[in-house]
């Protein structure tokens, strides 16, 4: 028996060659994932770690089946989905708790859709609030709550039932740091002495850190469309220390993995073909798979740039977003931003700045523009078809709506909005064109002066 199929049997959960693609308001399609193969079987935990918008939500709403894949099966103990999927349940980022309900009616509703009779609802409703730290608070009502309390709920809800997965996206994500970390190890804490109502855990998060402390095997997503990069295995001891130098060797390489650019003929089919002027659809926005500009401003660009200009050696990204005070994932725009302008590239999770990188860094304020425009133009497909459409403009002007309609065939209509603003963001600081945001027309310098 080949090994896939001898594990499509064990497995809980498996998805073969799973896409998944909306339908954008103008008719156009926004491919979200594509090529998802992977399983999850007992007794292990699996992280699914991707940025913003690499399809991890959708992914995992996938697996539960409140959204069907475009194509691919996604199975449940063998058998493919048809509808909502039974061995599962799910925990939110928000609590979503119902605010009229107490905490102990709050953990019986998941009880009560699977038609368990009342007396024996109450009884393991009881039993997950104490597993999970809430005994005391079964009469509170959410908004007596604190956050970590009310995320408490929601991990009671979903173990009440015991499923054969919990499901998790970000569920840490809107809680404070203490909180967030005492939650984490408590879970754990359960997870490891073996009193887990679940036979196995897939947690989506876009926090490296928190995918290492939790996983057997980290999954990482690449966005646009989301698609498996690479799998990791985690074989570190539990519990796992953030400090030891295994752990931040892992760390580094996913780093590493997630801030690489695709290599040619992977993933930017776009970025080759934009030279068709003469289809305005394929000027604006290119081919299906675009080059999603990162959302990092000019300033936060040049703020990081100077700051790896001043490090001794190449910087280490953990380094670099410690002395900032900033999480290592928030780094990820401005990293993705100097890497896509040519500034820099990522070795191992170290930045490395290029020659144009460090002149940048070094240069003044009118030098930099001049440099910036240069790697904008050449690198940047968006900032440059914006500006060509501009030279082709009657009057040298064209409305933000005309950009936006072509972006929101490709990308959702925030994404869309989103990516015009960076364009323009970096188009201004260029001097490339300039933006009324009274009249939404975006222009270029020259046609500014003669307005
Ligand atoms: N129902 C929908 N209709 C249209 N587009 C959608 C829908 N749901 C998600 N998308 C789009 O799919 C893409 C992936 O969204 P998704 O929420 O799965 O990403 P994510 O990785 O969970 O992001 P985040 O880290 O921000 O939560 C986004 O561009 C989003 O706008
Ligand atoms: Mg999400």
């Amino acid at each position: 028996m080949s090994p896939l199929r001898s594990g499509t049997r064990k497995a809980l959960i498996s998805l073969e060659d799973v896409t998944k693609t909306f339908a954008t308001r103008d008719g156009g399609e926004l491919p979200v994932l594509e090529g998802i193969s992977l399983q999850v079987t007992p007794g292990e935990i699996v992280a699914l770690l991707g940025k913003s918008g690499s399809g991890k939500s959708t992914l995992l709403r996938c697996i539960a089946g409140l959204v069907f894949p475009s194509t691919g099966t996604v199975r449940y103990k063998g058998q493919p989905l048809r509808g909502i999927n039974p061995g599962v349940s799910l925990v939110f980022q928000s609590f979503a708790l119902l605010p009229w309900l107490t905490v102990q009616q709050n953990v019986e509703l998941g009880l009560e859709a699977k038609g368990i009779a009342q007396d024996e609802r109450a009884r393991r409703a009881v039993e997950a609030i104490d597993l999970i730290g809430l005994d005391g608070f079964e009469s509170a009502f959410p908004k007596e709550l604190s956050g970590g309390m009310r995320q408490r709920v929601g991990f009671a809800r979903a173990l009440v039932v015991e499923p054969d997965v919990l499901l998790m996206d970000e569920p840490f994500s809107a809680l404070d740091v203490l909180t967030a970390e005492n939650l984490r190890t408590e879970i754990l804490e359960l997870w490891s002495t073996g009193g887990f109502p679940a036979d196995a855990i897939l947690i989506v998060t876009h926090n490296i850190e928190e995918a290492v402390m939790f996983a057997d095997r980290v999954i990482v997503l690449g966005t646009n469309p989301g698609r498996i990069k690479r799998e990791l295995t985690v074989s570190l001891e539990r519990p796992r220390g953030r400090k030891s130098p295994e752990f931040e060797a892992l760390v580094d390489e996913i780093y590493g993995l997630m801030t690489e650019r695709p290599q040619p003929g992977e993933a930017l089919a776009g970025e080759g073909d934009e030279e068709a002027v003469g289809d305005a659809d394929a000027g604006i926005a290119g081919g299906r798979v675009q080059v999603m500009l990162p959302h990092a401003s000019v300033d936060g660009i040049a703020g990081l740039a100077e700051l790896s200009a001043v490090a001794e050696a190449d910087s280490d990204l953990g380094d670099l977003a410690a002395v900032v005070g900033f999480e290592i994932d928030d780094l990820f725009p401005l990293v993705d931003a100097l890497v896509l302008l040519g500034f820099a590239n990522v070795e191992r999770g170290r930045l490395v700045l290029t020659e144009t990188g460090r002149a940048f860094a070094r240069a003044d304020i009118q030098d930099s523009k001049a440099i910036f425009r240069e790697a904008a133009l050449e690198r940047v497909p968006l900032v440059r078809r914006v500006h060509r459409a501009l030279q082709h403009a009657a009057d040298g002007a064209l409305r933000e709506g005309f950009f936006l309609d072509l972006l929101n065939r490709h990308y959702s209509p925030d994404e869309a909005r989103a990516q015009l603003d960076t364009a323009i963001d970096w188009g201004r600081y260029a001097e490339l064109f300039e933006y009324d945001a009274a009249r939404g027309e975006i222009r270029l310098p020259e046609a500014a002066e003669v307005a």
